[in-house]
């Protein structure tokens, strides 16, 4: 069992995977365990939609560049992606096996954040597992959007808070910390 501490400070994105399955029993243990998080009024207001068809993740990635590009001039923080989103090649969910989505049930008024404790676990969960996790806001169009939700079985009053992928990493991951230095930062003791 290794220290928070240890895995806070080793913990970097994964972008790099192989094709190797998670079993959908592993992804289940992950979810259930990624839960154990403060929430706001003890809500619990999250649910989760996990996605590992091949083919399906490639067609999501497709739709949300598409999606992107069609919404480039009201969507300036994503327009230094613009690249990506016109090659074909590329993949914003970079081949990981599994996609795992937290929507937030938007009638309790703290979902944002408790789904985004719910996140910050599961990164810590893969990483004690040494898979590879990574947010992905490039899918925040494709998965709010309304057609798409109901497709995956999502009620209209739960919104999108996390889509995140989840992997067996491609090549060795250091075990030191992570080489993301962060970057200075002023704490106020007042
Ligand atoms: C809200 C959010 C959205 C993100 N969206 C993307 C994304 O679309 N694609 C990507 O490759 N990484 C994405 N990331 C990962 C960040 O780029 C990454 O966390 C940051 O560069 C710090 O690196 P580290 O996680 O390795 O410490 C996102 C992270 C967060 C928290």
């Amino acid at each position: 069992m290794e220290m928070i501490r240890t895995l806070s400070r080793r913990r970097t994105s994964c972008r790099n995977f192989t094709d190797e399955v998670l079993p959908k029993e592993k992804l289940t243990e992950l979810i259930n365990n990624s839960v154990w998080v403060p929430s706001g009024s003890n809500n619990q207001p999250w649910r989760f939609v996990v996605i590992t068809d091949k083919a399906k993740i490639k067609a999501y990635s497709d739709a949300a560049k598409k999606m992107w590009l069609e919404n480039l001039p009201t969507s300036p923080h994503m327009q230094q992606y613009e690249k990506t989103f016109r090659d074909p090649t590329a993949n914003i969910f970079y081949n990981a096996s599994s996609i795992i989505i937290i929507y937030g049930n938007t009638e309790s008024y703290w979902y944002i954040y408790d789904c985004s404790m719910v996140a910050g676990n599961l990164h810590l969960l893969a990483e004690e597992e040494e898979l590879g996790c990574c947010w992905i806001g490039e899918a925040h169009n494709i998965f709010a959007d309304p057609i798409v939700k109901k497709e995956l079985g999502v009620p209209e009053n739960y919104a999108l808070v996390a889509p995140l992928i989840i992997g067996h990493p491609a090549g060795k991951k250091s075990v030191t910390e992570s080489s993301n230095k962060r970057k200075p930062f002023k704490i106020i003791f007042a």
